[in-house]
């Protein structure tokens, strides 16, 4: 099939390199000239393991190519995706500027008929909008789908080769035959929907997984209490098939691009038709102060935290990416130069991103995990790195000022920390007895 897919983001690229990878010929369409001159080029400006190899396969091969020119790859097309970004506004809604701008460039240079399939996260009703905004700009005729997006940062080739489901929202047979043959070679599990139901889908789907976070960290602050160990909660939980085993890490709270924005998003639509998504709003409000946990277990080890020298590791939302929006290291770290520390910061991939968010002449950005640490009164991990898992705590414990560590993500075992010096700090998880016979901490 012949598509366009409008906007190179995380889903607008990820989709065209993937539709292209399943032998469709894709024309991703930009108006960020550098960015299609740079992807043109064979480079991609994310990380995304996998992706750059795949698209440059594809690109190869003729089946992939990057442009400006949104007319020209309209009349070549008889799918357009669009994938543009919808930013918050400051009250919460989703801003659909481009998403309009975009519906009338559509409308201006349509040329025969088209399926036109929203990627983007959109509130309900919006696609509709769409129609109308193409539909006042020509008489071809056309048909909407809501075709949403469920790939994460860090696994998105993965996820959308291998998709637990795809949900094709559209009123048009011609469409759903179309986009089930697109869809087809991912999975047997489409669902087809209205409209208006897939549109939802998308945001409920977020909203549900941002609430299995938060309730389980609430869960671990009342496991630190009562002397439970959330892991083996969580575990214990997970194997109820209704509940299911993913999106019980307690943690620090999530980040990113996508429940932040989604979940306030959703409250919002809610609040347009006058219904008080209480539940959403508390889920919101725990994620919002569960990151300053990591404050409270650093002043309970070292008192006032002025003049003290904090390393930090990890500074994406998560691993894998070095995607900082919305990440809980650029709150915990704010607040603890307010209180007067002075930071060491470490991440593999993500600190050159994290720099345009927060900087100050008291944080030193460093190169290797070790000499963050070095000399540090403490340790707090903000993100599960596979090479922070690696390291030999014993080493580590002797490169520091105060071996006192708080694992943000609950890498650590109590295998590895029982034979350290570490005075350790989890999410949850009762005291461990360490080498020096003293009970390690949670608050
Ligand atoms: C999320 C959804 O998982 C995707 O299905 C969706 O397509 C995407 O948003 C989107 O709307 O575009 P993503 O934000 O990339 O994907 O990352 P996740 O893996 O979902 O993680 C989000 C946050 O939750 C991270 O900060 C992570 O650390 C946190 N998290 C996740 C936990 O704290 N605990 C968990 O058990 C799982």
């Amino acid at each position: 099939m012949n598509i366009t897919v409008i906007g190179t983001g995380y889903v607008g690229l990820v989709s065209g390199v993937c539709f292209s990878e399943l032998g469709n010929n894709v024309i991703c369409v930009d108006n960020n000239v550098e960015k299609v001159n740079m992807l043109t080029d064979g480079h991609v400006p994310i990380y995304e393991p996998g992706l750059k190899d795949i698209m440059n396969a594809n690109m190869k091969a003729g089946r992939l190519s990057f442009t400006t020119n949104i007319q020209d790859a309209i009349s070549r097309s008889d799918i357009i995706i669009i994938a543009v970004g919808t930013p918050s506004l400051p009250n919460g809604e989703a801003n659909l500027s481009f998403i309009e701008l975009v519906a009338r460039e559509i409308g201006s240079y349509m040329d025969n008929y088209k399926i036109i399939m929203t990627k983007s996260t959109v509130p309900v009703g919006t696609n509709d909008r769409i129609q109308e905004w193409i539909s006042s700009l020509t008489n071809h005729p056309f048909d909407m789908a809501s075709v949403p997006e469920f790939l994460r940062e860090g696994t998105a080739v993965q996820d959308t080769l291998y998709p637990d489901r795809i949900v094709i929202g559209t009123h048009s047979e011609r469409a759903v035959a179309t986009l089930k043959e697109l869809h087809q070679p991912l999975t047997d599990q489409i669902i087809v929907t209205d409209i208006r139901s897939a549109e939802m889908i998308k945001y409920a789907s977020n909203a549900f997984l941002a609430t299995k976070i938060s309730f389980i960290n609430e869960i671990s602050n009342i496991c630190e209490k009562v002397g439970a160990d959330v892991s083996r909660v969580a575990e214990g939980m997970g194997y109820d098939r209704r509940i299911g085993a993913s999106f019980l890490k307690a943690g620090i709270g999530y980040g990113g691009s996508c429940f932040p924005k989604d979940t306030q998003a959703l409250i919002q639509i809610a609040g347009n038709v006058d219904y008080d998504f209480k539940l959403l709003k508390s889920v919101v409000e725990v994620n919002k102060d569960q990151r300053f946990n990591v404050i409270r277990k650093l002043e309970d080890a070292l008192g006032s935290l002025e003049g003290k020298e904090i390393a930090i590791w990890g500074l994406a939302f998560k691993p894998d990416t070095d995607d900082v929006r919305d990440a809980p290291a650029i709150e915990i770290i704010q607040r603890l130069l307010e209180q007067g520390a002075v930071i060491r910061a470490y991440d593999p991939i993500a600190t050159e991103n994290f720099r345009k968010e927060v900087d100050s002449p008291s944080i030193t950005w460093e190169e290797r995990a070790m000499k963050a640490a070095e000399g540090a009164d403490a340790l707090c991990v903000l993100t599960e790195w596979k090479e922070f898992m690696e390291v030999n705590l014993t080493d580590l414990a002797a490169h520091m000022n105060q071996p006192i560590l708080i694992d943000g993500r609950n890498i650590y075992g109590e295998d590895q920390i029982k034979d350290t010096s570490f005075q350790y700090y989890s999410v949850g998880r009762p005291g461990l007895t360490n080498i020096d016979g003293r009970k390690t901490a949670v608050i």
